[in-house]
């Protein structure tokens, strides 16, 4: 534990104390239970394993420099996840369950939060799976709550330094009419060959366009996408992405700081009058996009030629981990700090 280099650390998995679950069963959740235990005992029929009944979320605690630790949004991920939950059959959680277990998961664990300044943060990964057994496409009966916590560092080796993103126009994440604005574990597997392959290429990530037309923009492989141009933020309106809860937050900051903006279909063309693009999330923060290839097209968008964030990200960047930090006030209330 005394080994672990705050400042160093990638995003991956590093055994902390406790999970924390809770089941459903007959009709009603389980209290919840801290366990040290990393593995599930599950049923070899059950859906999650077979049918994909499988929702996860994504949050993060942050050390304060006044010591405190602060959890950044967590109601809207419990409520995100009742969506992924009523998107594919599965047993919604209670908005107060899944908030409590998030706090007890985070302070069963306090030893793990990186301290303040070091740029790390506590990942924190909830996941509701369908347990019970069947052969049959059937939703299941019973399901399982759990939530475990780990350190991270930034998604992106390059951290708030533009990356390069990469258009691959054979592969969808997702259907026009099907689970992309859900968080579900069959988006990220119909996500995997091309993410693969975007990095065997040299890039960071997929950037996809909508899967009916190939026309817009929709979002990258983890994250959704953002473009500046005239002092507007520009961030596509699309029926198969996800909610971001980063992105929103980052469209109440520019409403906050008196930037401009629009959510609306955006044609792959107007990435040619970006100032600066940049993809965001709870993993990726604000990743500053360098380039965008359309490797078929033969097209590239360049918005970085320095290595440097431009100014708008920058400043929503600075504004964002701020407030997560408690170094600046949270108008909005988005923090929820543990006494
Ligand atoms: N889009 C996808 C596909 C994601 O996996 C994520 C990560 O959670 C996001 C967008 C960003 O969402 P949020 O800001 O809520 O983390
Ligand atoms: C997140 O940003 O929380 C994500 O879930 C993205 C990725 C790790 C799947």
């Amino acid at each position: 534990m005394s080994t672990i280099d705050w400042g160093n650390l990638a995003f991956g998995y590093i055994k902390t104390d406790y999970n924390i679950r809770t089941h459903y069963k007959d009709g009603k959740w389980s209290e919840l239970e801290a366990t040290s235990d990393e593995t599930l005992n599950i049923h070899m029929a059950a859906t999650c394993l077979h049918y994909g009944q499988e929702a996860f979320e994504g949050l993060k605690a942050f050390t304060g420099k006044d010591g405190k630790i602060r959890i950044f949004r967590m109601r809207e991920n419990a409520l995100r996840m009742q969506s992924s939950c009523r998107g594919i059959l599965m047993q919604e959680l209670p908005v107060e369950i899944f908030e409590e277990a998030v706090v007890k998961a985070v302070k069963m664990n306090e030893r793990f939060v990186p301290p303040y300044g070091s740029g790390a943060s506590l990942y924190i990964r909830p996941l509701l799976i369908g347990t019970s057994a069947q052969v049959g496409v059937k939703p299941a009966a019973e399901y399982t709550f759990l939530i475990f916590v780990t350190p991270v560092g930034p998604y992106f080796k390059e951290g708030f330094k533009p990356t390069p993103l990469v258009i691959l126009r054979s592969y969808d994440r997702a259907a026009p009419h099907g689970t992309g604005t859900y968080k579900i574990g069959g988006n990220y597997a119909a996500s995997l060959v091309a993410g693969n392959k975007a990095h065997e290429m040299g890039y960071s990530a997929v950037l996809y366009l909508d899967p009916k037309e190939k026309k817009y923009i929709d979002e990258g492989g983890p994250a959704n996408f953002f473009g500046i141009k005239n002092n507007t933020y520009i961030t596509p309106d699309s029926s198969s992405i996800l909610p971001s809860i980063t992105n929103m937050s980052l469209m109440q900051l520019c409403k906050d700081l008196g930037i401009g903006v629009e959510k609306r279909p955006v044609p792959e063309d107007e990435l040619a009058t970006f100032e600066e693009a940049g993809i965001c999330g709870t993993a990726a923060v604000i990743s500053p996009v360098e380039r965008i290839d359309d490797v078929e097209e033969n097209k590239s968008y360049v918005f970085s030629k320095d290595g440097k964030a431009g100014p708008v990200s920058t400043k929503l960047y600075e504004k964002l981990r701020a407030i997560q930090n408690g170094d600046e006030p949270d108008p909005h209330g988005w923090v929820t700090v543990l006494g």
